[in-house]
């Protein structure tokens, strides 16, 4: 019978997961203006090793403590900076080495499955209201999106982010043999 792993387990399995990942993953966030999904966004973040983090636009502030309610104390854990400009995020992406794939419902998009996530990567995620700016899917190197077969419009961005982040990382971990798919503790 399965149980749930203790917090020491845990602990050890995502050391044993962080030694095979080498990829460096960073996040552009524009304009994600509700606290709650700015929150998600960074613990999952902090869960996938994401390694810089690009907040524009209006997007809610880090320190603010409603941010802290779905962060769980993981915000102090990413490397955060604010930029005036999404064009200044993008810049700062690229001299930091990081191609840029926007993660939107747009034209010329391709399928998650499909899209050019090798490191090194920066995803990019627009805003809950009307999605990346023009400027920040004129300027990223690629552009992808998630499938959906229900009846939907789009996915929370959070959610989204979240996808695409463990999309990213999946990449990475599907080279490893055998050991890595083992069952944890047996
Ligand atoms: C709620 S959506 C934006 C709303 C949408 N553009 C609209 O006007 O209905 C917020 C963000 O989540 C991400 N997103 C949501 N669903 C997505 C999907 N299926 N594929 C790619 N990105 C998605 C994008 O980054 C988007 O900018």
């Amino acid at each position: 019978m399965s149980t749930q792993l203790r917090p020491t387990d845990v602990k050890r399995l995502n050391r044993q997961w962080r030694r095979r990942t080498e990829g460096r993953l960073s996040l552009l966030v524009e304009s994600v203006t509700q606290p709650y999904n700015l929150g998600s966004i960074l613990r999952t973040c902090a869960t996938f090793g994401v390694d810089r983090l690009w907040l524009t636009g209006n997007s809610a502030d880090p320190d603010d403590p409603k941010v802290g309610k779905t962060a769980l104390g993981t915000a102090a854990k990413i490397a955060h900076e604010r930029v005036s400009t999404t064009a200044q995020a993008l810049e700062a992406a690229r001299a930091d080495g990081y191609k840029v794939v926007a993660v939107e419902l747009a034209k010329g998009a391709v399928p998650l499955h499909a899209a050019p996530l090798e490191p090194d990567v920066c995803l990019a995620v627009g805003a809950e209201d009307h999605g990346c700016s023009p400027a920040l899917l004129a300027g990223a190197d690629a552009i992808t999106y998630i499938p959906q077969i229900g009846r939907v419009g789009s996915l929370n961005v959070a959610v989204a982010t979240a996808i695409a982040l463990a999309e990213a990382r999946r990449r990475e971990w599907t080279t490893f043999d055998g050991e890595a798919e083992a069952p944890v503790g047996m």
